[in-house]
Order: structure tokens, then sequence, then C-alpha cells
């Protein structure tokens, strides 16, 4: 069975709405408008329930089957926030708000969801309730674990939650799964040093903040080298350093930030620990100070087996056995579900969204999500829920 043949019905509309997301794209806990369209078209397609203001911006639908709610309810989730980046893909349909855009696809996540949902609101062809979760802030701030903490699955009981991410390096409409963990856990890392100004020609006088920070990222790269266990994964990098002002001025100050990235929490605690230790001792070692912190992002997104298979069987039936493929590896990318997936079992499933060679990858400014598979996303949710609900 390919596309749902009526969720084909409404592909153009659905190529509309993303497009339409995509214009106006909102940053983490800002997603008022996107969240707006959603809540009211949930309302238009008949949903049961729709709560607006869950988390913040965050809305939630319930469909009950056509036996009304009978105490057995899964979850589906998408997210629907968009990046500070500049948009350079020159579409018609670019962000119309300078410095943000949908680089990671959630317009596409969103109108994936909005489609399963209005075909399983107009059909009910399962038994118990497909909960809809359209979170907020998945890129910044821990949309999923402000859900968890706010009690969503308290006030929306369900047996599993569901993800899914386009994946522009995968072919359009194929899928990609993995068992156990499949997105790692994340860090972010602050440091601010503090040196001593001097004129260029004159670096006795001074404290060269700017040679501590080069010292620092060459040591930090020990820390995976030579303290991580070799066979066990790790990241760290350093993404920004901001400092000084011109050729021959010495600052007296620069900023630092990164990420670090884990599967195993024993991995991530060598990371943690070794970072806070060694980068004040070698601003130290040269005269300056550290002040440095390693803030927890999220945990390892962890696919529940059972629960993987039940997917498996779900894009098989969309997509073809041929077109369902078990990703070699895991990825070193971050990803907020993984909250939800250490409250609830589940799994998170990639569906393959790339044109040709050369694809944009996600988070580039010339990204754009690809809307041919719309429809195959939201015959992915509808079918799951139909195979996990039968009526
Ligand atoms: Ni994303």
């Amino acid at each position: 069975m390919p596309v749902i043949n009526r969720i084909a019905e409404f592909q153009p509309e659905l190529a509309a709405w993303r497009r339409d997301f995509h214009m106006h794209p909102e940053l983490a806990f800002e997603e008022h408008r996107t969240a707006g369209i959603v809540a009211g078209r949930l309302h238009d397609f008949g949903c049961d329930e729709v709560l607006e203001g869950f988390s913040g911006t965050g809305v939630i639908g319930v469909i009950h089957g056509q036996d009304g709610p009978n105490g057995r309810a899964i979850g589906l989730r998408a997210d629907m926030d968009a990046l500070p980046i500049e948009e350079l893909t020159g579409a018609p349909w670019a962000s119309q708000t300078p410095g943000k855009m949908h680089a990671c696809g959630h317009d596409g996540h969103t109108t994936m969801l909005l489609g399963a949902a209005r075909y399983l609101a107009e059909t009910r062809n399962f038994s118990g309730s497909v909960v809809l979760i359209f979170q907020p802030a998945e890129e910044k701030g821990g949309g999923a674990d402000v859900m968890v903490r706010d009690g969503i699955f308290e006030r929306f009981p369900m047996s599993r939650v569901f993800g899914m991410h386009n994946w522009p390096g995968l072919p359009a409409g194929e899928f990609a799964w993995r068992e156990g963990p499949v997105m790692a856990a994340v860090a972010n890392l602050e440091i601010a040093l503090q040196g001593k100004g001097a004129h260029g020609a004159m670096p006795h006088q001074g404290v060269d903040p700017i040679m501590v920070a080069a010292a620092i990222v060459q040591g930090l790269q020990s820390i995976v080298a030579r303290n991580v266990e070799p066979v066990e994964a790790g990241v760290i990098t350093i993404g920004h350093i901001k400092g000084g002002f011109t050729h021959n001025v010495i600052p007296d100050s620069v900023q630092m930030q990164g990420t670090a990235r884990w599967f195993k929490p024993e991995v991530g605690a060598v990371l943690k620990e070794r970072f806070l230790h060694m980068v004040p001792a070698i601003a130290g070692a040269f005269g300056a100070t550290a002040e440095c912190s390693f803030i927890r992002y999220c945990p390892p997104t962890v696919n529940d087996p059972e629960s993987t298979r039940l997917t498996l069987a779900a894009a098989r039936a969309v997509a073809g056995d041929a077109r369902v493929s078990e990703m070699e590896k895991p990825t070193m990318g971050g990803e907020d579900f993984a909250f939800m997936l250490e409250a609830k079992p589940g799994s998170y499933i990639m569906i393959g969204g790339g044109r040709g060679t050369n694809d944009p990858g996600l988070h580039h400014p010339k990204y754009d999500f690809n809307d041919e598979v719309l429809s195959v996303g939201a015959s992915y949710w509808s079918t799951l829920a139909e195979q996990l609900l039968p009526r």
C-alpha cells in the first residue's frame, strides 16, 4: 500500500499549508501564529479535544476512534519551531522574516501531522484515542522537556509516543529506523576568559586571552582523544569564539561557546568533569581566569525495541519493504524528543526528503523541506495509528 488515497487527494493543500508555515517562521516558544493555525485546523477537522497554550505555545489535539475513548491511546509528536538563520533558498515561499527560517523542516513535520489529523478525524478507522502533540521549542529551550514536566502524559495518558524527522540525505519517501540510541545527548558549553589587555607589540604587559583560547580549543580535544574510552562515542566542538577588536590590540576578554555530545552516561560524566577541570586550569597556567559551564540540554534519544518494530511495520506498509532500511549507525545530532522517550516507550523514525545529490543539509540556509513527502509522512502517521489501535 503506498500513500493513503484520501491523503494523496489533499497533498496540494498540504503543500500550501507547509509553504505558509515556511514563509512565517517562529523561534522557540514564540510559535503563536503557527500554533493558532494548527489549533484552528484541528477544530475544523472535528478533533474531539483541542488544547492550546500547553507549555506556552504547544497545541494538543485528541481524536477518538469510532467507538469513543476506551483507555487505549498513543501519542504522535511534531515540532513547530524555526531557527535564527537568514534564508538563502530564493524560493517564492522563502521566509518573510529576516534572520529566521524553517531550516530543519519543522514546517513539514507540523504539516504531516496535520495531514494525519485530518484523515484520522474523518475516517476514525481505529479504536481508542490518538493524541496529536504539536510541540514548541525543539531547537532551543527544550520544549519536549517542558511538556513532560508540565504533565502531558498525566493529562493525556498514552501507552507509547512516536516522533519523526525528515532526513535530506535519504531518498525522498524512504524511511530509516534504528533500535536503541539513535541521537546523542547534548550539552551546551560556555566559557568566559578574563586576561589583561595590552598593546599588540607589548604583550609582556598583558595576559593574552586569545592565546589562552587557542590553548583551550586544543586542550579540549584531548578529552575525547585521551580520556574517553576509544570504543565509545563522544564529541567536543567549540563553535564560537568572540574576542578582540583589531590587528594590534590584545583584548581583555574572550567568550567561547561549544557543544558536547555522547550516548552513555559515563561518557557524559567524563566530558563534563574534564571540561570543568581543564578550562580553568589552562587559563590559570597562563595567568588568566575562566568561568565555564557545561549545561546539559537533552539526554540521548533511545528507541524502545518493541515500539521500533511497530513503526517498522507502518513504514513498510506505506513505503514498501525495499524503501525502509535500518540506519547503519546513530547520529551525534541531538533531539529533544529524547525527553518524551525517557518518560514513555516509543520510537523516532527518519523520513527521507532527498531530491538527488548535493541537497543542502538540515540547518543550512538553502535547505527546504521536500513537499513531495508530506503525504507519505501523513500516511505513515495514520497507518501507525490504525495498526496500533485496531478496531
Ligand atoms: Ni529538527
